[in-house]
């Protein structure tokens, strides 16, 4: 069994929702504290052991890039000063992995960038990060427990958590039968067989939603070249999911943690005052 190593982060999304904010700078760059969302997202990965980092970029996404290199000048700058410490993680980030990037030139929709990022996966199982959803836990970041998850039961696994009805609109959400598995919390696997992407209150199918965090096994991609536009005229990774789903490859995992999402500003201030005061 090949282990997974390579995780993609679909960032070529236009952050519509933090603009003026994002009109120049990347939503994946924008800091939760001193750290960009983007760094959060790669420490987990890294933390789940996967040490191959790919990246949907878009047109004016190039600080993505800066970051995840060495800036000489400011190592020149501040070497031997009291500042260094500043840097001490970025440069663990960038040694424990390689990046690599690709551009999705039409914003199609999740499931087109999935897709755009092919051609950085090639044929094997890989792991997808959302980024603006900022998730932690104590213990195991929620791509490990994933991983974990993955090596056991060898089909695409969704990161879901339950939400009030009313949001039902904002999310994937999915349905199935419930897993008995004593390694894991009751009801905490359930086997995929129906999936709608941002129903309205009355055709949600249950309240469990995808959040940012999936596994998928590389049979996506041939998946997702058939997917037809869906809902909101973009290619949904929900409904290429739904097709695998239907041949029992999916299962959604209710996992340990807690997750923020950043792609609006309450779950971005929420996430900014968890991490401060967790840090003080
Ligand atoms: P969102 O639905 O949050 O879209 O995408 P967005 O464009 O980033 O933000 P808003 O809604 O305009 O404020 C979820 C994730 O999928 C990526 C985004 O970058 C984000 O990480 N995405 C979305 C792409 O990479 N390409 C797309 O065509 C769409």
């Amino acid at each position: 069994m090949s282990k997974i190593k390579k995780c993609l982060f679909p960032a070529a999304g236009y952050g519509t929702r933090f603009l003026p904010a994002t009109k120049a700078i990347p939503k994946e760059m924008l800091p939760v504290l001193t750290k960009p969302l983007l760094q959060y997202g790669v420490e987990e990965a890294i933390e789940a052991g996967l040490d191959t980092m790919a990246i949907v970029t878009g047109r004016g996404k190039r600080s993505i890039e800066d970051h995840f290199d060495i800036s000489y000048e400011l190592e020149h700058q501040i070497k031997g000063t009291s500042k260094e410490s500043y840097l001490t993680e970025i440069r663990s980030v960038i040694n424990a992995c390689t990046f690599s990037y690709t551009r999705q030139v039409e914003m199609r929709g999740l499931g087109h960038a999935i897709l755009t990022g092919e051609t950085l996966i090639g044929d094997e199982a890989f792991a997808v990060v959302l980024a603006d959803d900022l998730c932690d836990n104590d213990g195991d970041g929620v791509l490990s427990q994933m991983v974990k998850l993955y090596e056991k039961y060898q089909c695409c696994i969704v990161a879901v958590e339950e939400i009030p009805p009313e949001d039902s609109n904002k999310y994937g959400v999915i349905a199935g039968d419930t897993i008995k598995d004593s390694t894991y919390a009751k009801n905490s696997l359930v086997r995929v067989n129906d999936m709608v992407e941002k129903p309205e209150l009355q055709d949600a199918p249950s309240n469990l939603a995808i959040i940012g965090r999936y596994i998928l096994t590389p049979d996506i991609f041939d998946v997702l070249r058939e997917t037809q536009p869906g809902k909101g005229g973009e290619i949904q990774i929900t409904d290429a999911l739904l097709e695998m789903a239907k041949i029992g490859k999916v299962i959604a995992y209710k996992f340990d943690g807690t997750r923020f999402d950043c792609g609006n500003v309450d779950g971005f201030v929420e996430a900014t005052n968890y991490f401060y005061t967790k840090s003080n």
